[in-house]
């Protein structure tokens, strides 16, 4: 028996780095899974195939009218949710993101889908779980912790994502709906978001990536980058009912950069 045998699991943004490989621990442990992506013909190419019961879907998930098709269609098939993995992100347009240049525009760009596709989710998946209860799983960002001067609008939002997955929390404690929500700060993870960061395309200032990546590593005490496996195992623990008493919290996983 897997560790999420009989549950029902939606994925945001399942068609690349963190969310797929969410996609593919979770259905391994027995989860049927609702994998959803902006990009609707990635997410049903690299998703599917993973496991016998994965549905997908497109699905932007900073428009509430996209929620309430999958919201449709999980009722529908399943009847219920079980869990929720909120992943779906972006690091912006290549716009300047530091506190003196970069736009209103830009801010809400960014955080229209990272900060309101958080606050959409969480909202539908409460709707989905408050009679039998699940878990709601957030990804944020070690940049919720630290200053991220040349990303400013990417860290307030993850911040904002961490601090209202804990008003979550209570809210649902207070109400007895027995929804645990938490949050996860992967530090720098190798995915197509990752390489973006590495080539400077985010900031706007060329870089080698090569040399990018080296200068990285030296920073991070265990000098190897994460693998987005190794916030789908952070997210699948969370899920689980391992986590019972787990609420209103987060994991860091950043290979203990923030230990420093
Ligand atoms: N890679 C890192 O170093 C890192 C570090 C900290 C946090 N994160 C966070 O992890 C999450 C996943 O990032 P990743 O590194 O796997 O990136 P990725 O670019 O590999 O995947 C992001 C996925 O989200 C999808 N997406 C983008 N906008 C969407 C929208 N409006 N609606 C639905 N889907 C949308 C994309 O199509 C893509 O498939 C993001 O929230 C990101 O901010 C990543």
């Amino acid at each position: 028996m897997g560790r999420l045998t009989g549950k029902t699991a939606l994925i945001t943004g399942a068609g690349s780095g963190i969310g797929l490989a969410t996609v593919r621990l979770m259905a391994a442990e027995g989860a049927r899974i609702i994998a959803t992506d902006i990009n609707g013909d990635m997410v049903q190419e690299k998703a599917r195939h993973l496991g016998e019961d994965i549905v997908t879907l497109p699905h932007d998930v900073s428009c509430d009218a996209d929620w309430q098709l999958v919201r449709d269609r999980i009722v529908e098939q399943y009847g219920r949710l079980d869990i929720m993995v909120n992943n779906a992100g972006t690091s912006g347009p290549r716009q300047p993101q530091d506190p003196e240049f970069s736009s209103l525009e830009t801010w809400d760009s960014i955080n229209h889908i990272n900060v309101g596709g958080v606050v959409l989710g969480c909202r539908y998946a409460i709707s989905m779980m408050k009679q039998q209860g699940g878990a709601i799983v957030n990804i944020s960002s070690l940049a919720a912790n630290m200053a991220t001067p040349d990303f400013a609008p990417y860290g307030a939002g993850k911040a904002a994502v961490r601090q209202f997955g804990r008003s979550v929390a209570l809210y649902c404690a207070r109400k007895g709906y027995n929804i645990r929500c938490n949050s996860i700060l992967p530090g720098f993870i190798e995915t197509p978001m990752g390489q973006e960061a590495l080539e400077g395309s985010i900031s706007g200032e060329k870089t080698d990536p090569q040399v990018m990546a080296e200068k990285l590593k030296r920073t991070i005490p265990l000098r190897i980058f994460g693998q987005p496996e190794d916030i789908a195992y952070a997210a699948l623990y969370l899920a689980s009912d391992e986590a019972r008493f787990v609420t209103g919290t987060d994991i860091i996983v950043d290979g203990g950069v923030s230990a420093k």
